[in-house]
């Protein structure tokens, strides 16, 4: 995920596009880069690192900021490491062309072989400087004019876009196009300034008149003229409709939410689909993924694998333990990263090591990926941030392309790392034999739809405000699972503890007999998931316990259930899916319960006391 925006009309370009980007660095912050174009010369200014570090060096080039049109990125590196080649703005090899891209065009290697092969050569390892040059290559061969050669160019692409694209030679231009990733228009008066930009916060002062483009759409901005909005595969004419906005700066820049952690959880349908895109293809039964592909002997031949993590990425690794034991029968030993560095661990060359860690900065499991590769193991990561050090320190990994996540209490990058390593397990399990081929197929035309279930699940926020509403003043919580939804009582627990400071544990649901049972009172509301698979009449049993000693129950249930809707104080309907992915489902209303809960108790969402968003200490 990264920023984009742009400027062009009769003021000064580089202020207004500078500080769009400041705004924008939410979605991303590897690098930061700038083009102005004064009428005569193209100027681009591009830095690893922030906007302040851009700013360091425009400071030192009168060039650099000179102009009324520009367009600026802020990246979270997908292709290519982070440095200053690789940042955007892009031009095309003639220099002619400059781009700015958010999103992943997944067939640019064999585009640029193709390039490569007429000639052309390319000076960065992004996806974004073949997508520059296919737009030159097309303008080239038909001899059109710059909206065409974008459209034409975008029928080849396969992936996701935000683009915004200028050409010398049509000065009183900018072309945008949207797949997948958003695009906003501000349009200022009478036509005589146009702002572009990922979202609306960077020119919300300048203009509440806004078009958002629709996946499949591109528009040609044209100064002093208007804007024309087209669909890119069929050319038809788009009747788009100016929106006012209404959002106040702060609102915008999170998207409408009133935090980030809503945003993202939000977000997670999408996440999840970010996640698996491009390497899962349920109708041809495939699951590729090029760090387990290359690596497929050594992950077959494994004795076991042994998971190090912290928090919510440990918790996401415990459900691959349940995972990689069903679906390909491989021994899975899931340890917190801190201990494990600190007890002498036995490990062998046939051990898999998988370190999970959104930031990939987490100095616990960096320390464990170590330790594990100077005993012998293969380590491979699964992180969120692009080029951090867990995804630098590892043998080989895959990114759950969550999107950043700023919330300090995690939320899609737990979904989206179970999403992941589902994705590993079900392609063990295949080449193994451990899953028959029609359970395969089944299992992914499941996961498919999981997207959809979660957006169906967020709709019943106002039933978790109203339990929410219910319980915010209590002083302890119990959350109890079984199986795969063990580790999503633990989850909710933390979610609950993290943001809300409300003290609440989580136990395999069974185990409350052996111990917490003594706790339970009136006062006391147990979080219970007895999804329909699995344990359920086991679970049944242990909600009558609490019931016998007059627990308050509240339990997510699956869609359809009558019986613990006669035991329960509350239920909240979870849709029917695999037992393998219910995580993916029960742990949705404990997020959004955590985070009601500390709104109306009026705490820090975002960065609650004590916590920061990537521990980098011991
Ligand atoms: C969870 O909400 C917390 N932010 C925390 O437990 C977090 O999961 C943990 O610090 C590990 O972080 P990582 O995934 O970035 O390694």
């Amino acid at each position: 995920m990264c920023g984009i925006t742009g400027y062009i009309g009769y003021r000064d370009a580089y202020p207004i596009v500078v500080k769009g980007l400041q705004r924008l660095e939410y979605r991303g912050y590897d690098s930061a880069g700038i083009m102005m174009f004064d009428g005569e010369t193209i100027c681009v200014s591009k830095t690893k690192g922030k906007v302040s570090e851009l700013e360091k060096i425009t400071d030192l080039n009168e060039q650099a900021k000179k102009g009324n049109i520009g367009i600026g990125h802020t990246r979270w590196a997908t292709h290519g490491v982070p440095n200053d080649v690789n940042s955007h703005p892009h031009n095309s090899m003639s220099g002619d062309l400059v781009i700015v891209h958010n999103g992943i065009i997944e067939n640019y290697a064999t585009l640029k072989k193709e390039l490569i092969s007429r000639g052309y050569s390319f000076k960065s390892d992004t996806d974004t400087e073949v997508l520059i040059n296919l737009i030159e290559e097309v303008k080239k061969q038909e001899g059109c004019k710059l909206g065409k050669a974008v459209q034409l160019a975008l029928t080849q692409v396969v992936g996701a876009y935000a683009i915004a694209v200028f050409d010398k030679s049509k000065p009183n231009e900018i072309i945008v196009a949207k797949l997948g990733s958003p695009i906003a228009i501000g349009i200022g008066k009478d036509n005589a300034e146009f702002f572009v930009a990922s979202d609306a916060s960077p020119f919300i002062e300048y203009t509440k008149d806004a078009i958002y483009l629709e996946d499949e759409e591109m528009a040609i901005i044209k100064l002093n003229k208007g804007i024309k909005v087209r669909k890119i595969h069929d050319d038809s004419l788009v009747d788009t409709k100016i929106q006012e906005l209404q959002l106040s700066l702060e609102q915008i820049e999170k998207g409408g939410y009133d935090h980030f952690m809503l945003k993202e959880i939000h977000e997670q349908p999408k996440a999840i689909i970010d996640t698996y895109r491009g390497r899962m293809i349920p109708n041809e039964g495939i699951i590729r993924m090029a760090g387990v592909d290359d690596n497929i002997e050594k992950f077959l031949n494994a004795d076991r694998i042994i998971i190090v993590a912290c928090g919510t990425s440990w918790h996401a690794g415990l459900v691959a333990e349940y995972l990689f034991e069903d679906l390909a029968r491989i021994p899975v030993e899931v340890e917190y990263a801190s201990e494990f560095r600190y007890r002498n661990p036995i490990i062998t060359e046939k051990d898999i090591v998988i370190a999970i860690s959104q930031s990939g900065e987490t100095a616990d499991t960096l320390a464990a990926v170590k330790l594990a590769k100077s005993k012998g193991a293969f380590v491979f990561g699964i992180c969120n941030v692009v080029g951090s050090s867990i995804a630098r320190e590892t043998h080989a990994g895959a990114y759950t392309h969550a999107g950043p996540e700023i919330g300090v209490a995690s939320t899609k990058a737990f979904t989206t790392q179970i999403t992941l390593l589902s994705l590993i397990a079900l392609k063990l399990g295949k080449e193994k034999g451990t899953i028959s081929k029609s359970a395969f197929h089944s299992y992914l035309q499941t996961l498919q739809l999981i997207p959809n279930k979660v957006e169906e699940l967020l709709k019943i926020d106002e039933q978790i405000k109203y339990i929410a509403s219910v319980y915010k003043d209590a002083t302890n919580c119990l959350y109890l699972g079984r199986g795969f939804n063990f580790p999503v009582a633990l989850e909710g627990a933390l979610k609950l503890k993290e943001i809300s400071y409300i003290h609440a544990e989580g136990y395999p649901a069974a185990e409350m007999k052996h111990g917490p049972i003594a706790l339970i009172d009136e006062n006391m509301p147990i979080f219970v998931i007895a999804t329909n698979k699995g344990h359920y009449d086991k679970v049944v049993s242990n909600i009558q316990e609490i019931k016998s000693r007059s627990g308050k129950i509240i339990a997510v249930v699956t869609e359809g259930d009558v019986i613990v809707k006669e035991i329960a104080d509350h239920v909240i309907e979870i849709p029917e899916t695999e037992e393998a992915f219910t995580p993916l489902l029960t742990t949705v209303p404990f997020q959004l319960l955590s985070y009601h809960i500390a709104v109306m108790l009026d705490k820090n969402v975002d960065q609650p006391r004590n916590l920061a968003k990537s521990v980098t200490v011991e």
